[in-house]
C-alpha cells in the first residue's frame, strides 16, 4: 500500500490503534483525525508512529479540517470513530456522532474521490432469541429488535443512510461488521470492560444469553485489506467465537484462575433489579453499580455471526477465543491500575 494515503477516524480508540499498526506495516501513509493532539501525544503507544500526520478535528461540529491540504491525494478513508455507549439516557450525541458523523465521512470521500470503509457492528444484523441462529453478509437488519438500544439503532440508521448517500454520490463504500473486540491494547478499558469487571469480581450475577467476540489483532488487518481489495464487497462480517454468557465466564475462569460468578439470575429478576437501581442512582446523580438495563436486555440475546467472504477475500483468520481471552487478561493485569499488585 505504499502508494496509498489513508485518513483514519477514531485513531485514538482501541480499534484505531491497531489499524494504525496494520497500515504502518503495509507502508501506507496515514493521516489520523484526532479531536485533541494533546491526547495523542499523552498516550505512550503512539510513540512508534512519528510519521502519522495528525489533523485536529471531529466528525461532528466544525468541518473546517476537511479542507486541510494534507488530505489531498487521500485514496481511502477508514471510518471507525463512534460513540459506543449502551444506555437509553440522553442518546442525542450517539445519533449525532454515529449517523450524522458517518454521513459527513461519505461526503468527504466523495469530495476526495476516496474509497470508504465504515466500521459498523455485527449487532445491526446478528441479534437473536436463539443460540443456533447466525447472520451472514446477506442477512436482513434486525432493526425492530435493536430499536430501543440507541447504539445499535444508530448503527442500523448509519448503515442505511450511508449506503443511500454513497450510491447517490458514487462513493465506493464497504461496511465491516465485527462483534465485540477483545485483545491487548484497550487503553480506554472500554471494549474489554466485561473481562476487566470479571477480573475485579464486579459481576454480582450472570444471565442466560450469548455473546460473540473476536480479536482486535485479527480485525485490524482485515479492515485494512478491505480498503486495499480491488473489488471489495459492500459488506464483510468478521466472525469469531459465538458463546453463551456462562460459557464466556467459564473461559475467563480457565485463562485467569479467577472464579466465575456462581449465580445465574433469571432475566426478569435481573432486569427489574437493574432498572430500579439505575433509576435510583440517576436521581442521586450517581452511576449504578449494576449493568445498565440496556446491557441486561442485550445480554439476554444471542449474537451469532458468520461470514461467507472475509476469509477468502480479506485473508481474515480468527484465532481461538481462548487465546484472545488469555492475552486480554494478561494485558489488563499488566496495565490496569486496579489490578496492579492485587494478584487477581
Ligand atoms: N470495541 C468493540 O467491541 C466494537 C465492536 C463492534 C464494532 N465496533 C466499532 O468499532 C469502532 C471503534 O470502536 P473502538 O472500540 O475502537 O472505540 P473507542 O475505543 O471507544 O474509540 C472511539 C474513537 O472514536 C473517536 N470519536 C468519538 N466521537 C468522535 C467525534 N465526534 N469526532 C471524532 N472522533 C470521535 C474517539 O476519539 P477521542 O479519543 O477524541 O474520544 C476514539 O478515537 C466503532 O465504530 C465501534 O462502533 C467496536
Amino acid at each position: 500500500m505504499s502508494d496509498s494515503k489513508v485518513l483514519l477516524t477514531g485513531a485514538t480508540g482501541f480499534l484505531g490503534r491497531h489499524i494504525i499498526a496494520s497500515l504502518t506495516e503495509r507502508n501506507a501513509k496515514v493521516v489520523a483525525l484526532v479531536r485533541r493532539r494533546s491526547e495523542w501525544n499523552r498516550q505512550d503507544w503512539t510513540a512508534p508512529y512519528p510519521t502519522v500526520d495528525l489533523i485536529e478535528g471531529g466528525i461532528t461540529g466544525s468541518e473546517g479540517w476537511t479542507g486541510d491540504r494534507r488530505l489531498l491525494g487521500t485514496t481511502g478513508i477508514i471510518h471507525t470513530a463512534a460513540i459506543v455507549r449502551h444506555s437509553r439516557r440522553s442518546p442525542e450525541d450517539i445519533y449525532e456522532t454515529n449517523v450524522e458523523g458517518t454521513l459527513r465521512m461519505v461526503r468527504l470521500a466523495a469530495k476526495l474521490g476516496a474509497r470508504l470503509v465504515f466500521v459498523s457492528t455485527a449487532g445491526t444484523v446478528a441479534c437473536f432469541r436463539s443460540p443456533a441462529q447466525r447472520a451472514d453478509e446477506d442477512a436482513d437488519y434486525v432493526d425492530r429488535v435493536v430499536r430501543d438500544w440507541p447504539y445499535y439503532d444508530s448503527k442500523v440508521k448509519a448503515e442505511r443512510a450511508a449506503r443511500a448517500l454513497a450510491t447517490q454520490l458514487g462513493v465506493q463504500l464497504t461496511i465491516i461488521r465485527p462483534p465485540i473486540l477483545l485483545g491487548p491494547g484497550d487503553h480506554r478499558f472500554r471494549s474489554t470492560s466485561y473481562v476487566l469487571k470479571f477480573l475485579r469480581k464486579k459481576f454480582p450475577f450472570v444471565i442466560e444469553g450469548g455473546m460473540s467476540f473476536i480479536d482486535v489483532r485479527d480485525a485490524a488487518p482485515a479492515i485494512v485489506a478491505a480498503l486495499d481489495h480491488p473489488a471489495a464487497r459492500p459488506v464483510y462480517h468478521l466472525d469469531g467465537e459465538n458463546v453463551t454468557v456462562p460459557e464466556f465466564f467459564e473461559l475467563c475462569r480457565q485463562v485467569s484462575g479467577v472464579a466465575a460468578p456462581a449465580r445465574v439470575m433469571p432475566y426478569g429478576t435481573a432486569h427489574a433489579l437493574a432498572k430500579t437501581v439505575e433509576s435510583a442512582a440517576h436521581l442521586l446523580g450517581k452511576h449504578s453499580p449494576l449493568p445498565d438495563p440496556v446491557v441486561i436486555e442485550m445480554g439476554s440475546h444471542y449474537w451469532g455471526i458468520k461470514s461467507r467472504y472475509s476469509g477468502p477475500e480479506l485473508g481474515y483468520q480468527p484465532r481461538p477465543g481462548r487465546q484472545t481471552l488469555a492475552d486480554t487478561v494478561a494485558w489488563l493485569r499488566a496495565n490496569h491500575p486496579a489490578l496492579q499488585g492485587k494478584g487477581v
